[in-house]
């Protein structure tokens, strides 16, 4: 689709700000940003892009009003905005219920009321959770089954979009990500809180014994397949999005701490996440075939190393937001 201006929430986010961008250095297209600035968002992601072809609104998804108004000014909108973080969801489930459900619906309807284009992001977490041994992985036909406040609000969030398509006709996608990391993650997420601990001479911790294994994608990879789908996906279909980078979490933490030139045994197992999912695999058989994307961080070692050098060289960006995690994390005995 031809496309000249997008409407990105939650852009000062991680994954947001990872696809702005990606889109600034790769098309031509005007990004406006709408994001509430929440504990997770920082404008300071977003610092050394070109100002003429970027607009940041400092506004929340549930604003009908201005949600409505900047969905009319686009040409197509990528909704990234969420609470995202499972350990936040299961202290305190209810803004995960106003942004991820009541602001999906309202960009929904602004989306119907003005024929935008849409495109929803969303997480492989709402297929549920897979055995270690089993041979399947997750497909766009695998059966919903969410486990957290978080990963249910964004199931209900996907089956809105796939409701406002059918019933209202709304031009909408999906795509359903895995575990992504590389620049701008908070450091509340698993590998910067590990790789920061680190830094501060603090040991990482590993809930459990660590064997729950996550399916690694690097934020710029996820950023190229969000574009393939935007301008080659079919209207009211979903698209799944994974690199093949199955890994144990404690093979992950023993990585950082040999990248980081620690032993590999220098970190503390503590209490498990309640429901924690044991495995989370992305098959993008999909993706690849049909709209034709290849992962370029194929490298999940070299991919790492250089998210450790980015926070190595960028404490102003998450020591502000430190000592409040690692605070809360005390409190739950994580
Ligand atoms: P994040 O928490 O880093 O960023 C979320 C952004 O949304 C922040 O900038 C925040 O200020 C903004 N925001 C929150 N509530 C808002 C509201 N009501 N109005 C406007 N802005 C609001 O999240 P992330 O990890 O970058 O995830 C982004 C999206 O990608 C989410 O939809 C998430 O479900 C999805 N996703 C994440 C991953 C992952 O590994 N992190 C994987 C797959 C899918
Ligand atoms: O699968 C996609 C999802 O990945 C996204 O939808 C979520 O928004 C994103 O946060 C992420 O969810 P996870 O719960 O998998 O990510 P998190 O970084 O919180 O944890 C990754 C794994 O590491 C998980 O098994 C829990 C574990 N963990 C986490 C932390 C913070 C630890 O062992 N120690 C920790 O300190």
């Amino acid at each position: 689709m031809t496309v000249t201006r997008l409407l990105v929430t939650g852009g000062a986010g991680f994954i947001g700000s990872n696809f702005v961008h990606h889109v600034l250095g790769h098309t031509d297209h005007d990004v406006v940003v709408l994001d509430a600035l929440t504990y997770a968002g920082n404008r300071a992601s977003l610092e050394g892009l070109p100002q003429d072809r970027l607009q940041f609104v400092h506004g929340d998804i549930t604003d009908a009003d201005l949600v409505d108004r900047l969905v009319g000014e686009c040409d197509a909108v990528v909704h990234y905005a969420a609470e995202s973080h499972n350990d936040n969801s299961l202290d305190n489930p209810r803004p995960f219920l106003d942004t991820n459900i009541i602001g999906t619906y309202t960009l929904l309807e602004a989306a119907r009321r003005h024929g935008t284009r849409f495109h929803h992001i969303s997480t492989d977490e709402v297929y549920g959770d897979l055995e270690l041994d089993d041979p399947e992985r997750f497909t766009e036909q695998t059966p919903y089954n969410p486990s957290s406040p978080y990963s249910s609000t964004k199931a209900g969030s996907d089956l809105l979009v796939r409701a406002w398509v059918r019933s209202f006709g709304v031009r909408a996608t999906i795509s359903n990500c895995s575990n992504n990391y590389g620049p701008y993650q908070h450091v509340e997420k698993f590998i910067p809180r590990q790789v920061t601990n680190v830094l501060r001479g603090i040991r990482p911790k590993l809930y459990g014994a660590g064997e729950n294994v996550r399916d690694w994608i690097h934020a710029d990879d996820h950023s190229s397949a969000v574009l393939a789908v935007l301008d080659r996906g079919v209207i009211g279909e979903t698209y799944l999005i994974g690199a093949d980078g199955e890994r144990n979490n404690k093979d992950v933490v023993e990585l950082i701490l040999t990248t980081m030139g620690r032993p590999a045994d220098a970190y503390d197992h503590v209490t498990d996440r309640a429901g924690h999912d044991l495995r989370y695999a992305i098959d993008s058989t999909r993706l690849r075939t049909e709209l034709g994307w290849t992962p370029q961080f194929q490298d999940f070692e070299a991919g790492l190393a250089a998210t450790v050098d980015w926070y190595r060289e960028h404490e102003a960006w998450w020591a502000p937001a430190k000592d409040a995690t690692e605070a809360f994390y005390a409190s739950k005995g994580q």
